[in-house]
C-alpha cells in the first residue's frame, strides 16, 4: 500500500521504518521538500522510501498518519492541503505535550472537525514509537486502544496495528474517545518518571 506519514521526529521515523519493513511504500512529509531528516530517512529506508513535503505525502498516501507536533498538527494538515486530504484514513498518534488545559475536547476530534472528510482514527498515542512498532518489547499482554467515527478506516488501522505485532486491540468507538486516550498522558509521563523505562504500557484485564 502508498502510505503518506507527516512528521519527521522519532515517531515519523518509526513508522515509517516499519511500514517499509512489512512492505509499504512510504512518503515521509516535512514542512520543506528539502528536510534534512526527512532526506536522510529515505537514504537508508531503501528504495520503498521517499521524502517530500507535507503535500507530498498526503498526495501520495493512500493512507496517512499524523506523526506531526500535536499543538501543530492542525498546521501541518493545513500545509498539506484538504484535497490531497480528500476522504483518506488518517491514523493519528499525536499528542499535545505539555497537555493544553485551555483546549476543548481532544485533537483527534480537532482534526476530525477541521477536516470533516477525513476518516481519522486516534491509536498508538498512550505508547512510546519504539513500542508502538513492537509491542514485544513489553512482556505479556498490553493493550492499544482505538476509536473514529468511520467502520472501514478503523478495520484498515486494526489490520496495520496487528502487522505491527498488536494482539490486543480495543476498539473505545467513536472520535470523541480520543479523550480519554489524550487525557492518558499525565499518567503515561508519571509513569516514565517512576519506572525509569520508556518499555511499558498498561493491558485491559478483563474477567473471561
Ligand atoms: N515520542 C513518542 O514516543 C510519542 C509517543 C506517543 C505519541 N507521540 C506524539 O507523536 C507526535 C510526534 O512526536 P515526535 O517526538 O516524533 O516529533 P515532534 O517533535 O513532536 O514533531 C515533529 C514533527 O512536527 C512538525 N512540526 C513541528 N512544528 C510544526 C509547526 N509549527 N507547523 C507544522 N509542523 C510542525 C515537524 O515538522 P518538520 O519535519 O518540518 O520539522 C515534524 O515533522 C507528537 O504529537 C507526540 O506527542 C510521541
Amino acid at each position: 500500500m502508498k502510505i503518506g506519514v507527516l512528521g519527521t521526529g522519532m515517531v515519523g521515523d518509526a513508522i515509517a521504518s516499519k511500514l517499509v519493513s512489512l512492505g509499504h511504500e512510504v512518503t515521509m512529509g516535512s514542512r520543506e521538500a528539502n528536510s534534512p531528516k526527512a532526506k536522510e530517512w529515505s537514504k537508508h529506508a531503501g528504495s520503498q522510501a521517499k521524502a517530500g513535503n507535507f503535500a507530498d505525502a498526503a498526495r501520495f498516501g493512500e493512507l496517512l498518519f499524523n506523526c506531526t507536533n500535536g499543538a501543530n498538527s492542525v498546521s501541518a494538515l493545513q500545509a498539506a492541503g484538504e484535497g490531497n486530504l480528500g476522504d483518506k484514513t488518517l491514523i493519528d498518534v499525536a499528542n499535545v505535550l505539555p497537555p493544553d488545559p485551555s483546549r476543548i475536547g481532544s485533537l483527534g476530534e480537532e482534526i476530525q472537525k477541521t477536516f470533516p472528510r477525513l476518516r481519522v482514527v486516534k491509536t498508538l498515542n498512550t505508547i512510546n514509537c519504539q513500542v508502538m512498532v513492537d509491542p514485544t518489547r513489553v512482556p505479556g499482554a498490553h493493550t492499544v486502544f482505538l476509536c473514529g467515527n468511520d467502520d472501514g478506516a478503523k478495520k484498515s488501522a486494526s489490520g496495520l496495528l496487528e502487522a505491527f505485532g498488536w494482539k490486543d486491540v480495543v476498539d473505545l468507538g467513536d472520535i470523541t474517545n480520543a479523550r480519554a486516550t489524550e487525557a492518558y498522558l499525565p499518567l503515561w509521563l508519571a509513569l516514565w518518571k517512576k519506572l525509569g523505562t520508556l518499555d511499558f504500557n498498561i493491558g485491559v484485564v478483563r474477567r473471561s
